[in-house]
């Protein structure tokens, strides 16, 4: 994997362990030193992969591409509004640039095949001990699953191998997203969400369909009416129309 960087190598520094718990846990209890590059954390494999809300992000392998990427904002910067939707985002163009037809981004940050999981994205903010902010950015892409994999999610799971007839090795798939998350990050951190929203409606999985939103005190439901600048779900309910916050909340089809 370690090839993937090419020409990306001025940008990112990229390190490979063949085993670790988490990238994401490694990135924030122990962030490496600020020697201007993006450091990017790779593991061949993760024995406590950590999914939204808690979740695992099972692995198994040589079944996924699963990495971290440090991103430190600079000093001025405001809260990231929309951060992971811009992940998103570059993760679909990437797919996108191998050929994978039918990418759709499910709010916040699923990427969706015919409206099952390819990958995840769970970014985590990071401060204090006289570091500024920083994101970690961790993305787990599933490459070729074994037969017999169960993972739990509600309209199942694909892998990049049932989507194109030859996958990208790790390292190529790696290579691709970082290039696309470095042109994706620095438009947002120049001009914000707002400049990037339109592509992400673009691919909206469930664009104008009722959906219904589990929170952890009530559901609400609605139509699904794209995003705002913020990055905020926005649904049109009998109420009026209703904004929802990135957080721990899940989108299903109503
Ligand atoms: C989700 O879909 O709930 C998010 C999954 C994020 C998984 C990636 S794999 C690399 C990084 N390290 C982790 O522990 N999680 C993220």
């Amino acid at each position: 994997m370690a090839e993937a960087l090419g020409e990306l190598a001025g940008v990112f520094s990229l390190e490979i362990l063949p085993e670790c718990d988490s990238t994401n846990s490694r990135l924030l209890d122990n962030p490496p030193p600020d020697d201007g590059r993006v450091h990017v954390l790779a593991a061949e494999r993760q024995t406590a992969g950590r999914g939204r809300r808690g979740r695992v992000w099972q692995s198994w392998p040589g079944a996924g591409l699963t990495f971290s990427v440090l991103w430190r904002f600079t000093p001025a910067a405001h809260v990231p509004a929309g951060l992971s939707l811009v992940v998103g985002l570059a993760v679909a163009r990437a797919l996108e640039e191998l050929g994978v037809e039918g990418v759709a981004l499910k709010w916040p940050n699923d990427v969706l095949i015919q409206g099952k999981k390819l990958a995840g994205i769970l970014v985590e903010l990071s401060s204090g001990r006289g570091r500024g902010l920083a994101a970690v950015i961790g993305i787990g892409i599933n490459l070729r699953m074994p037969a017999d994999a169960a993972v739990d999610y509600p309209t199942g799971v694909i892998d990049l191998a049932s989507c194109l007839a030859s996958p990208p090795s790790p390292s190529r798939l790696l290579g691709l997203v970082l290039a696309q998350l470095q042109r994706f990050l620095e438009i947002y951190a120049s001009a914000g969400f707002t400049a990037l929203r339109g592509a992400w409606q673009q691919r909206n999985a469930f664009a104008d369909l009722p959906v219904r939103i589990l929170g952890e005190a009530h559901e609400l439901t609605g139509t699904c009416v794209g995003v705002d600048d913020d990055g905020a779900l926005l649904l049109q309910t009998p109420e009026g129309l209703r904004r929802v916050l990135s957080g721990d909340v899940s989108l299903r089809l109503a």
